[in-house]
């Protein structure tokens, strides 16, 4: 038995102790605690009834640079961060979601090139859709896609690339982008980030 099903059946439990000590005890005291209970119970049981949203995981995903032989462990690193770091699951959905207020990402790797893919992410100003959910004429509307290599966010070029791998992965596309580039990018920002403390 889940542990919802568990507390669920625990504050059932409690809301019958309640009416059986409301409707056989004439104790004035004992009738208001019994009162208590099941009201208290009823609200565990209604708050038990919301669905939960699993909470993203932490921030942080390291990878593994030695690790990574082909086009296809990039796509993999870069699902991870679709997922994690780089936060794009909160807004985007893949495959149509009843919910969703971002576009569909899903075969957006056939549908757009790796380089509008690129410029999508880190200049989502660039180049916009007229507002998919106007109502009325059509209109320019500033982008609400944050510029993924800026904070919060702040991807490296390295894990950007993953994430167009993935994208294009999950398209059906051949991965555009090479294994050495990743690995050039990663180096780049690591010397750049190293340097002026080793200095
Ligand atoms: C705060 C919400 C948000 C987050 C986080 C976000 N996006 Fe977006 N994204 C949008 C919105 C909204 C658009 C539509 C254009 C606009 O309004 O800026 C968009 C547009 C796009 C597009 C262009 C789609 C098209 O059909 O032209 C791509 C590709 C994309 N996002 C990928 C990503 C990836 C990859 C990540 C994670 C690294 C990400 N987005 C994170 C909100 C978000």
């Amino acid at each position: 038995m889940s542990e919802v099903a568990f507390l669920q059946l625990l504050s059932l439990g409690v809301v019958g102790v309640g009416i059986v000590i409301l409707l056989f005890i004439r104790a004035l005291f004992v009738r208001v605690v019994g009162f208590v209970v099941i009201v208290l119970a009823a609200f565990t049981l209604i708050s038990l009834g919301v669905p939960q949203v699993p909470s993203l995981p932490p921030a942080v995903e390291q990878f593994d640079l030695a690790k990574i032989k082909t086009p296809t462990d990039l796509a993999a690193i870069g699902q991870k961060i679709f997922f994690s770091k780089g936060q794009c699951s909160l807004c985007h959905s893949i495959g149509p979601r009843a919910a969703a207020r971002c576009p569909d990402l899903k075969g957006v790797g056939a549908k757009l090139t790796r380089e509008f893919l690129f410029e999508s992410l880190t200049d989502p100003q660039a180049y916009i859709s007229l507002d998919y959910r106007h109502e009325g004429l059509p209109k320019q509307y500033p982008a609400h896609m944050p510029a993924i290599h800026r904070n919060p966010i702040a991807l490296t070029k390295g894990e950007i690339l993953t994430v167009i791998a993935f994208l294009q992965h999950m398209s059906g596309e051949p991965v555009g982008v090479k294994v050495q580039e990743v690995m050039d990018a990663s180096e780049a920002v690591e010397v750049a980030s190293v340097s002026p403390a080793g200095s």
